[in-house]
């Protein structure tokens, strides 16, 4: 996820640009860019790496830059490392276009062979630039205009996008399509705005249009056009905005942690695209070949916290799927444990921002014992990510919540492709299986997003009887994993003490901490254990606890004696945790907001654990 801004208009554009990054840096902050035209002079580009403060150093505040049109970027890498060079804008040959865009192209690849064979070359690794030189290719070859050009390109393009642009024939004048990524126009007097979100631009004015997917824009000082993918211009109802700036970065939500749950479709979507080839999925990009997953002995997952957690639930998935055996180690303790570890052994360490002291150190003391090492995280060029012999970006965008919640899905995304890819090949699965199991993940985002519509009975189940003393979370099996997740994120969100347990083991102690009223849920959403979890569940009911079912259809019928029974989507039953989080997730999280809590930023606690 990437922030973009234009404007044009009377003022200097720099400082608007500017202060629009600055009020979008939520989105991304790994680099930063601007480009401004002064008249019809070439565009002058300014691009740091790191955070937008440099750019803002680096351009006296923009009062460096002249002109009155420009387009700037802030950025989450997506392809291509985080560097001057990457940043954005980029430029087609001779400055005849210069674009930011927010998005990603899938088909990049295949783009940019058509490109080299018309005679482009390239000086990224950004699928951007390749965008860019599409427009500018069909823009030189058609000499039928902007909007044309934005068309051909439009219809070329598979992924999403929310692209500006400027073209060197056309001073004073900022260009713009969309598909898939946000994208708002503010029309101010004699002077027009564009941005990712609303935030950039409440400054100036309060009026905007929102684009629609596949339209284009054309902004000037004196008005704002608005094209369909025929070219014929379209119009558009304004909309004022009457949020306050601070609620707007949330894009309405009021917490980044809601707004990055509604997210987790989007981010399995996204992951699981990045990974799907003509055959189904493809590691090519990974460089895990199929020579080196049969060479596979045995795996060790190893990670921290919610982290970790996905490698339990991946422990279940992968040894079903695939039959090789897998370890789950607390990167805390492997690192300081003698692990032993075979030639053959794959060690797979999962981290959301790739700089988490515990989980770093153990990729180091995996590669000194001469394991191959792979890294599932969410935050292009982070220092697990360059260190580990393969890296698996998930695609979740930036995660501003402490409490992960979109990375936690699509790290599950993630670990669910390995497994079934990993067993194809070595052939633990038919070929039928191996479609029938891409057909499952490729339904997931819809099932998780389908949760979200029962927000509101979520809610009231979590103020009215979760806010109590205790909790606990009990289930079997892949139940259990989840589980695990679902009570760090109550714990850590709402400061109540909580507890996941394999709903076998309850009975050998902690259940003697249950009293009257102490919530229990069980997760039943694997057939083979159902019952024995039910018959868990009526142990603890027996001695006073409130229990609560959390069920997929086909199952409820086994939970009729459950205080409250909460059915969701049945998927796969290997991939259930996935869509057993997200109710898992808003538990805490409305638990949290009737506490008053800060749900975003919890006591204590950091984004990212850098220290020992
Ligand atoms: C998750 O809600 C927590 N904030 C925490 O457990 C986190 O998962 C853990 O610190 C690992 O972080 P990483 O994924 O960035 O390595």
């Amino acid at each position: 996820m990437c922030g973009i801004v234009g404007y044009v208009g009377p003022r200097k554009a720099a400082p608007v640009l500017l202060e629009g990054l600055a009020k979008l840096e939520y989105r991304g902050y790994d680099s930063a860019g601007i480009s401004v035209r002064d008249g019809r002079n070439d565009p002058v580009t300014v691009k740091v790496k790191g955070r937008l403060s440099g750019l803002v150093q680096k351009t006296n505040g923009g009062e460096d830059v002249p002109g009155c049109c420009g387009i700037g970027h802030t950025r989450w890498a997506t392809h291509g490392e985080p560097s001057e060079t990457n940043a954005h804008p980029h430029v087609s040959p001779d400055n005849m276009v210069v674009g930011v865009h927010n998005g990603i192209v899938e088909n990049y690849q295949e783009l940019r062979g058509k490109l080299e064979r018309k005679g482009y070359t390239f000086y990224s690794q950004t699928d951007t630039e390749i965008l860019i030189d599409l427009v500018d290719y069909y823009y030189r070859k058609y000499k039928v205009g902007p909007i044309d050009a934005l068309a051909k390109t439009m219809v070329r393009v598979r992924g999403s996008y929310a692209l500006a642009v400027m073209f060197k024939d056309y001073p004073d004048v900022v260009f713009a399509m969309r598909k898939d990524s946000p994208m708002i126009v503010g029309r101010g007097k004699n002077e027009s705005f564009l941005a990712s979100d609303v935030p950039a631009i409440l400054k100036y004015t309060r009026d905007v249009y929102y684009v629609d997917n596949l339209e284009m824009v054309r902004l000037s000082g004196s008005g704002i056009t608005f094209f369909n993918l025929d070219g014929d211009v379209v119009d558009k109802e304004l909309s004022h905005i009457d949020w306050d700036a601070e609620a707007a970065e949330k894009g309405g939500f009021e917490h980044f942690m809601m707004k990055e749950i509604y997210e987790e479709p989007k981010a399995l979507q996204d992951t699981l695209n990045s990974v799907l080839g003509e055959n189904g999925i493809d590691f090519g990009k990974i460089g895990l070949d199929d020579e080196t997953i049969r060479g596979i002995s045995d795996i060790t997952v190893t990670a921290c916290g919610s982290a970790y957690h996905t490698g339990v639930v991946a422990q279940y998935v992968t040894e079903s799927l695939t039959r090789i055996p897998v370890r789950v180690e607390l990167a805390s303790e492997f690192r300081y444990r003698d692990p032993i570890l075979r030639p053959g052994t794959l060690v797979i360490i999962i981290s959301q921002s790739g700089e988490t002291a515990d989980s770093l150190a153990a990729l180091r003391e995996a590669k000194a014992r001469g394991a191959k090492t792979l890294a599932i995280v969410n935050v292009l060029g982070s220092s697990i990510a360059r260190e580990a012999d393969y890296v698996y970006y998930t695609l979740a965008g930036p995660e501003i919540a402490v409490a992960t919640t979109k990375a936690y899905s699509a790290q599950l995304m993630a670990l669910y492709t390995l497994a079934v890819k990993f067993a194809f090949v070595r052939g633990t699965i038919s070929e039928e299986r191996y479609a029938q199991l891409l057909e499952e993940l490729a339904k997931l985002p819809e099932k998780t997003g389908r949760i979200l519509e029962k927000k509101e009975k979520i809610q009231r189940l979590a103020s009215e009887k979760c806010a109590e003393k205790d909790i606990f979370y009990i289930g079997r099996g892949i139940d259990y994993a989840v589980s695990l997740e679902g009570s760090l994120k109550f714990k850590e969100i709402s400061y109540i003490h909580s507890e996941a347990y394999a709903a076998g083991e309850l009975k050998h102690g902690t259940i003697s901490l249950i009293e009257e009223g102490t919530p229990v849920i069980g997760v039943i959403t694997q057939e083979k254990t159902a019952e024995k979890t039910v018959s868990n569940m009526v142990e603890c009911q027996s001695r006073g606890a409130y229990v609560i079912a959390v069920t997929r259809e086909g199952l409820e019928s086994l939970v009729p004696t459950a205080d409250y029974v909460l059915t969701l989507p049945a998927a796969d039953e290997l991939f259930m945790a996935s869509v057993t989080v997200v109710p898992l997730q808003l538990i805490a999280y409305y638990v949290s907001v009737s506490k008053g809590l800060d749900v975003d930023k919890p006591r204590n606690l950091a984004k990212s654990v850098t220290v020992e």
